[in-house]
């Protein structure tokens, strides 16, 4: 069900570092997202799918991960993603930066639901070093990154739990290293 899907499809930071992407695997996330709607169905987003070692650990320095967590740093040692993909915008076809990062989101989103259903699971990024990514991957002038999304299998666990009285949204970890995502309930999200 789509819905066991979402449930299951959260923000992994940590990954079994053992498996890694074929090219395939990679193209098939990009096929499915390229069906996403587009504004104005431009679809200027390009995809740089990086899953042989070299690019993938070119990439890791790049990227940052759960700021909410300041005294932790993730991915934990050896628990490093192993598969990213860049979603960039070609702006030959379109400059206007902003209007397309609703396009990045959906394609995101639809591409770690993909990743989801074949027990995979992944992290979107926006906070990253662009300058640097586009140097890194020898991106031409005309492809701006948007959004990273980290990939791997997943060896954490993650559970959702209610926002509670303090109404704090901020993701926490325990002392065995599970990871909290505090959730607004339907009736506080309802305007009627
Ligand atoms: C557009 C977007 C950008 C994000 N950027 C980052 C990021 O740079 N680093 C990070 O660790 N998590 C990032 N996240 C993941 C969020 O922190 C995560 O969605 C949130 O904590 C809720 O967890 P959940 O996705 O498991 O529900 C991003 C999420 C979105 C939607």
């Amino acid at each position: 069900m789509l819905k066991d899907l979402i449930l299951k499809n959260r923000s992994y930071r940590g990954y079994d570092e053992s498996y890694s992407f074929t090219r395939e695997q990679m193209e098939s996330l990009i096929d499915g997202a390229r069906f996403c709607p587009s504004s104005k169905n431009a679809q200027p987003l390009k995809f740089y799918a990086a899953y042989e070692k070299k690019d993938v650990d070119a990439i890791q320095p790049l990227v940052r991960w759960a700021a909410q967590l300041p005294g932790i740093t993730l991915p934990h040692p050896g628990h490093c993603p192993t598969g990213f993909i860049v979603i960039c915008q070609d702006t030959d076809i379109s400059t206007n930066l902003n209007m397309f990062q609703r396009d990045a989101g959906i394609t995101a989103q639809t591409m770690l639901l993909l990743a989801a259903e074949e027990n995979l699971g992944g992290c979107m990024i926006g906070n990253f070093i662009a300058d640097e990514l586009k140097k890194v991957l020898s991106l031409p002038e005309n492809i701006r990154p948007l959004l990273v999304v980290a990939l791997g299998r997943p060896d954490e666990k993650i559970v959702l739990t209610d926002v509670g009285e303090d109404g704090s949204t901020v993701y926490y970890r325990d002392e065995n290293d599970i990871h909290y995502v505090p959730k607004r309930s339907l009736k506080d999200l309802m305007l009627n």
